[in-house]
């Protein structure tokens, strides 16, 4: 099974940006991690600071026979109406995560374009938001 992990701006910084908010593990370090505890999965991963290439990206797995995709938009979740209508248009279930607690932060950072295209929104379990939203596009596989 194909499923894809996309990950959006400053999301590269994992491990050194703000830890006491995101934590001081590398997203690669987690990758690793996550596929040894998923062995049967395919996992692919893509991560960009640049809003038009996720939307590339998400088009480009719609025809690549992923069947699901993990997606932390980051700060795009809260202003990127392409990347939901992406999401929309290629139809593969998704789920939305979020490593911190986004509705205990600001308020702009409470609404996400994002949610109302996914199947569900895990936020505020650091990395291990990662690995429950895997869990659920598995469910049943
Ligand atoms: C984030 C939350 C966003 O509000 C923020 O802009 C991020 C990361 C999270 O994973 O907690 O960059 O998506």
């Amino acid at each position: 099974m194909n499923i894809a992990i996309i990950n959006g701006p400053n999301l590269n910084l994992l491990g050194t940006r703000e830890p006491e908010v995101y934590g001081q593990v590398s997203f690669e370090v987690f990758l690793d991690e996550l596929k040894q505890r998923f062995p049967n999965v395919v996992l692919s991963y893509f991560q960009s600071n640049e809003e038009g290439q996720l939307v590339s990206k998400i088009q480009e797995l719609g025809t690549s026979g992923c069947m699901g995709i993990v997606i932390n938009a980051a700060a795009y979740s809260h202003t990127s109406v392409a990347l939901a209508d992406a999401l929309k248009a290629v139809e593969i279930p998704a789920v939305e995560v979020h490593i911190s607690n986004i509705f205990s932060r600001e308020a702009f950072r409470h609404h996400s374009y994002l949610s109302p295209v996914c199947k569900g929104v895990i936020a505020g379990l650091g990395l291990e938001s990662y690995s429950l939203a895997l869990q659920y596009l598995l469910r049943g596989k």
